[in-house]
């Protein structure tokens, strides 16, 4: 059954769709080896090759397909089992039929707190898809996704990896409707519009779009930091001063700190083992070392 391709069962076998072996036909495959001659000029060993090669089949074929697989084992040297292991890896390689878009919803903790799970939920019920499934005319599948990586912005979504900040379960309905109607999407910061998953595989792959520097980069949640550093003339500490904190730069222990034990880098029991320092009181601490507290 198709919906099982790709999935892992609990024993560890992987199923694969038998069309995704079909030989690829002679013009695809000769553009996949000029493509892939550029790759892996660019490395001095060709398997390391492997990560963008992925991603340029997955810019053809629309995930990681068999085919894809004996190409990329073939260019590169290895054998089919070594490319397998690493498709199988990182969740950015799919091993069944993806979406034009692949939407994900931060389901982390930041992001659950602040809406992410509501999100999730409507979301899931919205489209009847659960967690890397995709809906029935091919635009849209969903993941369930540990930190997108723009926690500032929480909770964030985000389709095709362009961002989609302080999302309400509306918002992102109203995004994956659009979505799925072909509409021009513009992201929250990037550019102007979200491209499809076989595109942004062409990029991965190495290929640019001339879009990486299109839009904003770092919205203003982001930026709080530095302005306010800007605002108070706050400056960062020269690295170069020295490699060894003086006693000096260390911070004072307060009254509170020292009576739970802990110490400053004068008192030699800084290092000693976390036992020691636990839940007794600082003189017993100095006793077992020989050393009064200063
Ligand atoms: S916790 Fe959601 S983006 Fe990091």
């Amino acid at each position: 059954m198709a919906e099982h391709y790709g999935i892992q069962t609990a024993a560890g076998h992987l199923t694969v769709a038998a069309e995704s072996k079909e030989p690829y036909a002679a013009d695809v495959l000769a553009a996949l080896h000029e493509d892939a001659a550029q790759v892996v000029a660019k490395y001095p060993q060709k398997r390391s090759a492997l990560l963008p090669l992925l991603h340029l089949v997955q810019s053809v074929d629309g995930y990681v397909t068999g085919r894809g697989i004996d190409f990329c084992a073939d260019v590169l040297d290895l054998t089919t089992a070594e490319v397998s292991g690493v498709a199988t890896f990182y969740t950015q390689y799919k091993r069944h039929p993806n979406g034009e878009y692949t939407v994900g919803i931060c389901t982390n903790t930041l992001c659950a707190i602040m809406g992410g799970d509501q999100i999730w939920d409507e979301v899931s019920e919205h489209l009847g898809i659960g967690h890397d499934e995709t809906t029935p005319d091919g635009k849209v599948t969903l993941e369930r996704v540990e930190c997108n990586a723009a926690c500032d912005f929480a909770p964030v979504v985000m389709a095709n990896w362009e961002f989609f900040d302080n999302q309400t379960p509306e918002s992102t309905k109203q995004l994956v409707d659009d979505l799925r109607a072909g509409k021009d999407v513009r992201p929250s910061r990037g550019p102007a519009k979200v491209c499809t998953f076989k595109q942004v595989s062409r990029v991965l792959a190495g290929f640019h779009d001339g879009l990486a520097d299109e839009g904003v980069g770092a919205g203003p949640a982001s930026l709080e930091g530095l302005r306010l550093a800007h605002e108070r003339g706050w400056t960062a500490p020269d690295g170069t001063a020295g490699e060894t904190a003086t006693d000096d730069q260390q911070p004072e222990a307060t009254s509170d700190e020292t009576a739970a034990g802990r110490h400053t880098s004068t008192d030699s029991g800084a290092n000693a083992p976390d036992e020691a320092v636990d839940d007794k009181p600082a003189t017993l601490f100095d006793e077992k070392n020989g050393k009064a507290d200063s």
